[in-house]
């Protein structure tokens, strides 16, 4: 599979509803997904998970987003084509102030080769 490597300034936004259904995603979501937006919005956000990625990571993030605090973490994502990119994601929750509904927003910048390595030796030994 092939690996996509962020580029130092690219930076991807996606915002999902309070079930993880994707609301929004940037261009730089797009991009490096490889969908449209129009393909992305109303899918789980687990349109992108990667085999590799063990269920902990994501237990662990909607736990801590649901309590209303911040999960940051390296995560390695599926491209639409079949390769991969890892980010390090900041992961939020959001409450809009007129509809009082709570929204989800991850912001992930580029993980760099020594990140990758410290965050594949961890999943390694998670589930
Ligand atoms: C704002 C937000 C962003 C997320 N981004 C990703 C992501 O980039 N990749 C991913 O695999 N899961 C992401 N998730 C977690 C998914 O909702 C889901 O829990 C995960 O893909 C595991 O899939 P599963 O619950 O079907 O096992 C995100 C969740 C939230 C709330």
């Amino acid at each position: 599979m092939q690996e996509y490597i962020l580029k130092d300034d690219d930076f991807l936004v996606s915002q999902t509803d309070a079930k993880g259904i994707i609301k929004f995603a940037n261009d730089d979501f797009c991009k490096v997904a490889g969908y449209t937006l129009e393909e992305l919005v109303g899918k789980p956000h687990n349109v992108v998970r990667h085999p590799d990625m063990p269920k902990a990571a994501f237990k662990d993030l909607w736990e801590t987003v649901k309590r209303g605090e911040v999960w940051t973490g390296y995560v390695k994502n599926k491209t639409k084509d079949g390769g991969y990119y890892w980010v390090y994601a900041t992961v939020y929750p959001m409450k809009d102030p007129h509809t009082n509904e709570t929204t989800y927003m991850s912001c992930r910048r580029k993980a760099t080769e020594p990140e990758i390595q410290e965050a594949q030796n961890l999943y390694k030994t998670l589930r």
